[in-house]
C-alpha cells in the first residue's frame, strides 16, 4: 500500500477514504491467511517499539502477537519505567527509538504529545489511544461491522455515552467508510467541538448523516450497531461518582435496545463495566459481538504494521 508506507497512523482525519478502505481490504486478507494458518513474515529483523504511559490488555497483547506472527519482535517500554516518566523530553525520546526501531506505538494522555513524537520520530508512528482518539479500535469495529453485515454502506451506527476518545475517533472514521453516524451523550459531556467540525466536513463529503442528540432513544432507534464505552475513561477516576449520577440514563439495557433494528449489533471496545454503561443481558447476549471485535484488534494492527513498516 504505497500510500501508507513510512506513514504514521494517529488519527482517521490524516488519511483519504480510499486509503482507509484499502487498509480495511488489508486487514481482511491478512486475517483470512491467519485462518488458514499461511506463514507471512513481512516485518521479519524490525521492532516495533510500544510505549505505554496508561494501562492496557488487548492493545498491548495484539501488537505484541502481531509483530511475532509477521516475522518481528515488539518491545514493551512503559512510561514509568523509561526516562519518559523522568521528564526527558518527548523529541529527544523520538530521535533515539528511531534509531534502534522500526516503527513506534504509543498509548498516552495528551494527543498533542504523540503528534510531537511522530514529527520528531523518522520511523512510523501509531497511535495505542490517547484521550482524544482511539483509532486502532474504531478501524478493528469497523472490520467486526463488516464481517456481521456484508456492508458498510448506509449503515447506521449508533454511540450511546461519553464523547470520549472513542466518539471522537467514531465521528472522522463514520463518513469516510460511507456510515451514518448517532451519537447520545448527556449535556456537558458532548465529542471534542473540533473533531465535530471535521466529521461534519467529512459528512457533508461522503453523503453521510451525524446526529448529535443528548436523547439516547432518538440515537437508537432503527439503527444497526450499539456501541458503548465506560463512563470514567483512564485518568478520569476521580470523577467516577459525578458521572455514575449524571450518566443513568444512558446505560445500554433491554429497554433502550428495544428501539433498535431487531438484528442489531452490540459492540463495545472493552474493558466493560456491566450494570453501569451495559447490563450483563446486553453484553453477554445474543446480539453482542464483543469478542469477535476484540480479536480483530490483531487482524487489523498487523495490517496498519504491514501497510507502515513493511
Ligand atoms: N480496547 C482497548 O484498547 O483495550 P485495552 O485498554 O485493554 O488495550
Ligand atoms: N475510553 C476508554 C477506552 C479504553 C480502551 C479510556 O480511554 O479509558
Amino acid at each position: 500500500l504505497k500510500n501508507w508506507q513510512g506513514h504514521d497512523f494517529l488519527d482517521f482525519a490524516d488519511h483519504s477514504a480510499l486509503d482507509l478502505q484499502d487498509l480495511l481490504a488489508l486487514a481482511i486478507d491478512l486475517k483470512d491467511k491467519h485462518q488458514k494458518g499461511t506463514p507471512f513474515r513481512p516485518l521479519a529483523g524490525k521492532t516495533l517499539g510500544m510505549i505505554f504511559e496508561k494501562a492496557s490488555t488487548r492493545t498491548r497483547v495484539s501488537f505484541e502477537v502481531a509483530m511475532f506472527q509477521l516475522g518481528g519482535h515488539a518491545l514493551f517500554l512503559s512510561g514509568s519505567d523509561t526516562q519518559i516518566g523522568r521528564g526527558e523530553p518527548i523529541p529527544d525520546t523520538a530521535r533515539v527509538l528511531s534509531r534502534y526501531v522500526d516503527g513506534l506505538m504509543i498509548r498516552t494522555f495528551g494527543h498533542a504529545n504523540v503528534i510531537e513524537l511522530a514529527r520528531y520520530a523518522t520511523v512510523p508512528v501509531i497511535n495505542g489511544l490517547t484521550d482524544l482518539h482511539h483509532p486502532c479500535q474504531v478501524l478493528a469495529d469497523i472490520l467486526t461491522l463488516w464481517e456481521k453485515k456484508g456492508t458498510l454502506k448506509g449503515l447506521t451506527v449508533t454511540y450511546i455515552g461519553d464523547g470520549n476518545n472513542m466518539a471522537n475517533s467514531w465521528l472522522v472514521a463514520a463518513p469516510k467508510f460511507g456510515l451514518n453516524l448517532h451519537i447520545a451523550t448527556p449535556a456537558g459531556y458532548e465529542c471534542d467541538p473540533a473533531v465535530v467540525e471535521q466529521a461534519q466536513g467529512y459528512a457533508k463529503l461522503h453523503g453521510t448523516e451525524i446526529v448529535l442528540t443528548h436523547d439516547p432513544v432518538v440515537a437508537v432507534t432503527n439503527t444497526d450497531m450499539i456501541y458503548t464505552d465506560v463512563w470514567a475513561s483512564m485518568g478520569q477516576e476521580s470523577e467516577q461518582q459525578e458521572r455514575l449520577d449524571k450518566f443513568t440514563a444512558y446505560q445500554v439495557n433491554a429497554e433502550l435496545v428495544k428501539h433498535a433494528k431487531p438484528d442489531y449489533l452490540f459492540m463495545h471496545c472493552l474493558p466493560a463495566h456491566r450494570g453501569e454503561e451495559v447490563t450483563s443481558d446486553v453484553i453477554d447476549g445474543p446480539n453482542s459481538v464483543v469478542f469477535d471485535e476484540a480479536e480483530n484488534r490483531l487482524h487489523v494492527q498487523k495490517a496498519i504494521l504491514v501497510a507502515t513498516m513493511a
